[in-house]
């Protein structure tokens, strides 16, 4: 196969139903993505793929469904009042806006961007005369600093006293629910909080299709433990998220770790996992030893006190909190851009495949009859008994080979074919969508089969 391009990816995306521009009618909203029927089954087979593998299996480990809208306060406590900004530069010649950091990162190919100061940013982009992606020239302004929390009101009158934000993190609201989850769940320390929702961030840089937008989902589990003993739970998470992202179809061989050396100045440790895309390495999660930073603002902001009561020893603390956090779109899009295939086959026809894991299909088996006019009373009553258990799709129009292949670019792992064997002796062909091989089976055998192969 050629090298997979994102602009390729964008279009099987559209084409087949997975991903749409957002409002797309009326020529699409900058940054903004509609998961259609084949995404959004992705995404929810990941996010339950997440709630196993970070709730369900993980000792002591509790979901919460917090508001997305929270009190100001939290936010000036959190710092993104007075910090969550990005770094930008317009271009003098014109007039487009960029990220200081990323015009760095993209003319290096590496992320040495992300450690400078205003200063070295401004002198390497000079020194290097690194050209505006736009226009070419390299006459930049002076960087300015651009808070990402998108703002908006409550209540009739729009003033400095009605303002919320739209959370630009799932974080606060696990921390600012610490005490009743540890309370009504009479949690042990260690024990963690975990969250699926949307997070939103006024990116102004536009982002390699779903890779930096501007809603984005994030998977984030917070583990909250005694200060001390964070740093073995931190390299544990390291590698609890990397198996996480192997067991969904993502090879070792393209995921890197990037340990941060500048931290935040509460962080004790910083971590990202990142994926080689088609247009380069990118974080998918990270994993932050945010000590007890996050709690003890609180404290401080809310006047409540936020510690921990050990029963067994009586010590009184504010629990250290070591953050893991996955991306759910830009895993989705990891996904993508793993699975598809463009295979040579004998003949010389290539055809489009996807190899999403089973467990991630959007549908499990695609149910033909060989003949419309013959078999398709039995295959629509097979289609209805097997849709009880996963889904399926019914297609009787083309001949086989036509309908084989849109199976496969879709992703569908089996494919059964309905004939006169299934209606004289209650057998089916089920084709494999990887080895294109195919096996006879008992129609009664086909949903314990197809439901061994499509666990996570
Ligand atoms: N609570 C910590 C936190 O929010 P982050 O590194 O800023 O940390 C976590 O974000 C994850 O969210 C990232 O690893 C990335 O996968 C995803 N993410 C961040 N900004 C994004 C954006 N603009 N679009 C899509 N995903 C984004």
């Amino acid at each position: 196969m050629e090298k997979l391009t994102m602009e390729k990816i964008v279009n099987i995306c559209k084409q087949y139903g997975f991903i749409f521009q957002g409002s797309e009618i009326y020529d699409g909203l900058a940054n903004t993505w509609d998961y259609g029927p084949l995404g959004s089954r992705i995404k929810n087979a990941i996010k339950d793929a997440w709630r196993k593998r970070f709730i369900q299996e993980n000792d002591n480990s509790y979901e919460l469904d917090a508001s997305i809208l929270m009190h100001p306060r939290v936010w000036e406590a959190s710092g993104h009042v007075g910090g969550f900004s990005d770094p930008l530069m317009d271009c003098k010649e014109c007039k487009t806006r960029h990220r200081a950091d990323n015009l760095i990162n993209d003319f290096t190919g590496d992320s040495r961007g992300d450690s400078m100061s205003h200063e070295e940013m401004v002198k390497f982009i000079k020194d290097n005369n690194i050209p505006c992606p736009k226009c070419g020239k390299c006459n930049f302004t002076d960087i300015r600093e651009f808070n990402l929390m998108f703002e908006t009101h409550r209540g009739v009158i729009k003033d400095d006293k009605s303002i919320v934000y739209l959370r630009p993190e799932n974080a606060q609201g696990e921390y600012v629910n610490f005490l009743n989850v540890q309370r009504t769940m009479r949690a042990k320390i260690p024990f963690g909080i975990g969250q699926i929702g949307k997070a939103f961030r006024n990116e102004i840089t536009p982002g390699n299709f779903t890779f930096r937008t501007i809603e984005f989902e994030q998977m984030e589990h917070q583990l909250f433990c005694k200060p001390g003993e964070d740093m073995p739970i931190y390299e544990h998470y390291k590698e609890y998220a990397k198996k996480f992202f192997m067991d969904l179809g993502l090879p070792e061989s393209k995921l890197r770790y990037h340990d941060h050396e500048k931290l935040v100045f509460y962080a004790k440790a910083a971590c990202d996992i990142e994926y080689e895309f088609p247009f380069g390495f990118g974080e998918i999660n990270g994993t932050h030893d945010r000590t007890d930073y996050d709690l003890s603002q609180h404290e401080k902001f809310s006047g409540k006190e936020q510690k921990y009561l050990d029963p067994e020893t009586n010590e009184k603390y504010i629990p250290y909190v070591v953050e893991s956090t996955v991306g759910l779109d830009r895993t989705v899009l990891a996904v993508l851009c793993e699975a598809y295939d463009e295979e040579t086959l004998e003949d010389g026809t290539i055809r489009e495949v996807m190899r999403f894991s089973p467990y991630l299909a959007p549908y499990k088996v695609s149910i033909l009859p060989l003949i419309k006019k013959n078999h398709s009373d039995k295959a629509k009553e097979v289609y209805k008994e097997l849709s009880k258990y996963f889904m399926c799709t019914y297609d009787e129009s083309g001949n086989i080979g036509k309908r084989y292949r849109r199976s496969d670019v879709i992703g569908t792992p089996f494919a059964i074919t309905i004939d006169d064997e299934t209606i004289n002796n209650n057998t089916v062909t089920l084709r494999d969508r990887d080895t294109m091989k195919q096996i006879t089976l008992n129609l009664d055998e086909v949903k314990d089969y197809v439901l061994n192969k499509i666990n996570f």
